[in-house]
């Protein structure tokens, strides 16, 4: 039987989704020891990991040549896509929100608000909902630098902690959506294979009952 083949987003996620799975009681001695191997076998479970970046999970499990991806919401919010959404794990849990310079009146004026970030669709979809156009300045690194250098009026991006931006003279001036790590699954694997993968989410499921019953 071919194995169910698990696409993780390499990282935070995929270190909370191996703590997951070590919880499920399987073996995950070559996840932990993985070197730079991508596809680690999870013996005698039928499962195989991947390992990913977070938008390369969303391409995997939309063509199909990956059963299960577990990503954060973020990802899922900018880039969309055909799959199904099934699961919150709970971890990974963060916000986006929009922020701007301490102090600084975001709303005032009539101009048009620049926008700088990472996320420009996710941008664009809060900022709809307010009847506001924006320009959005794709930034890749740390989009704090662009209020800061005068660039933007204000930033959509990830908060977790706070730190960045306090660290830099910025603040939340609104949230924007709350974040966490989610399981998709790809639309055919879910029809061709659907008693496995629910088995499969619904062991995930127990083992996370149970850690927040604190057992
Ligand atoms: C994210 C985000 C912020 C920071 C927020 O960046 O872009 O810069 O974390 O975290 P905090 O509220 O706890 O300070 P990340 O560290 O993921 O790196 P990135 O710039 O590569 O996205």
């Amino acid at each position: 039987m071919k194995p169910i083949r698990i696409a993780l987003t390499k990282g935070r996620l995929e270190k909370d989704t191996t703590w997951l799975f070590e919880q499920m009681g399987l073996d995950c001695t070559e996840l932990l020891q993985k070197g730079r191997k991508l596809i680690l076998s999870i013996p005698n479970a039928g499962l195989e990991v991947v390992l990913a970046k977070a938008a390369d999970v969303i391409t995997y499990i939309e063509n199909g040549v990956c059963d299960l991806g577990v990503v954060g919401k973020d990802t899922i919010m900018e880039y969309g896509g055909s799959f199904f959404e099934v699961m919150d794990l709970g971890f990974g849990r963060c916000r986006f929100a929009l922020a701007g310079k301490k102090g600084v009146d975001f709303y005032a004026g009539y101009g048009e608000k620049t926008i700088a970030t990472k996320y420009p669709n996710v941008s664009r979809v809060f900022f709809k909902g307010k009847g506001m156009d924006i320009r959005v300045v794709r930034i890749e690194g740390s989009v704090e630098l662009a209020p800061l250098l005068g660039l933007a009026d204000g930033i959509v991006d990830i908060v977790e902690t706070g730190t960045t931006l306090r660290e830099n003279g910025l603040e939340v001036i609104e949230d924007v959506a709350p974040i966490s790590a989610r399981v998709i699954v790809n639309t055919v694997s879910m029809k061709l294979r659907k008693a496995e993968i629910e088995s499969l989410l619904h062991r995930m499921e127990q083992a996370l009952d149970l850690e927040n019953k604190g057992e």
